[in-house]
């Protein structure tokens, strides 16, 4: 059985969605259950010798926030996942594309060298290496621009959607490339690497986003059109759109090793697309 931590946020409803449909038996905890930084907590759920893997979906994820809350980021996104490790309990946990600076202009391979460029990015990096270097069993699976359909969720997807709709012209950021990711396709890789048995497997690192990139302003636009809105996409650079904490102007990760393992991470655009029609299926 596995055990899917920070069950309540995007990507844990995703998995709990995607666990009940493949069958595999798993309990599901949000933070009230389980918060992942106490260690008593860990103790007591984890000593029950119920999970055979343990999936990470819990993290401090404010990223602009994170800058002038660093005890609090470090304590969930590195303190956390080193925590839940520490119960032996073999672990897939989820890592950021905003562990790199931005500079490249190739996708970033796993082993590319990380050099954070905010605290939220520093906290995770600091999570990625108290798993790689303490001789645990998992995978840290590194992800980017995660969003989702799904009711409830908060993300820039959900987002544009609604402004689609309230505005006749929405500026946005166009000189930021990414991929963009839809939580229900990375949280079946994830449940595929489980069934694999990559958890297994001494602690490594993989990528998973959907194929392709675009920039945020690219993203919108396709939005807004699948959203069938009349809203015009007004390109802006990131200095006309300051956030407290700097963005790597480009994050697209290197997808070369999740493919040797079997798994193909549809295009974005794909995978966008079918969300959309899903949503009008069920609606
Ligand atoms: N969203 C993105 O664009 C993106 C991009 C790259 C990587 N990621 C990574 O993907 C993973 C999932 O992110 P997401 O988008 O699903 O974020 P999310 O919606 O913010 O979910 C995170 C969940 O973690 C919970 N949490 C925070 N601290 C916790 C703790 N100490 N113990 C237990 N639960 C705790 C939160 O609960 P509360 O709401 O109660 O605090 C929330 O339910 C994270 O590791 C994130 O770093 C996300």
């Amino acid at each position: 059985m596995i055990l899917i931590a920070g069950a309540s946020g995007q990507l844990g409803a995703a998995i709990r969605e995607a666990a009940s449909l493949r069958g595999i038996p798993f309990a599901a905890m949000d933070r009230d259950a389980l918060d992942i930084a106490d260690p008593r907590e860990v103790a007591r759920v984890c000593d029950s010798k119920l999970f055979d893997c343990i999936v990470n979906a819990a993290a401090y994820t404010a990223v602009d926030a994170a800058e002038d809350h660093p005890a609090e980021a470090y304590v969930a996104n590195a303190f956390g996942p080193w925590r839940l490790a520490m119960s032996g309990i073999p672990l897939l946990h989820v890592s950021t594309d905003y562990v790199f600076d931005g500079r490249a202009r190739e996708p970033y391979g796993e082993d590319a060298p990380a050099r954070p460029v905010s605290v939220y990015g520093l906290s995770k990096r600091a999570g990625e290496t108290a798993l790689l270097e303490g001789g645990f069993r998992g995978a840290v699976v590194r992800t980017a621009w995660v969003y989702s359909l799904r009711e409830g969720t908060k993300n820039f997807c959900r987002t544009i959607r609604r402004l689609a709709h309230e505005r006749e012209e929405i500026s946005v950021v166009a000189d930021q490339r990414g991929a963009p990711t839809l939580a229900e396709d990375l949280a079946d890789a994830l449940l595929a690497l489980y069934l694999k048995g990559e958890h297994l497997k001494p602690m490594h690192l993989l990528h998973f986003t959907n194929a392709g990139s675009t920039t945020w302003h690219g993203f919108a636009e396709r939005i807004v059109e699948l959203e069938g809105a009349r809203c015009r996409v007004k390109p802006i650079s990131t200095s006309e759109y300051p956030a407290r904490a700097p963005r790597p102007a480009f994050s697209v990760l290197s997808l070369e090793r999740i493919r040797a393992l079997g798994i193909e991470p549809r295009s974005w655009e794909d995978a966008l697309e079918d969300a959309f029609q899903r949503l009008k299926t069920h609606s």
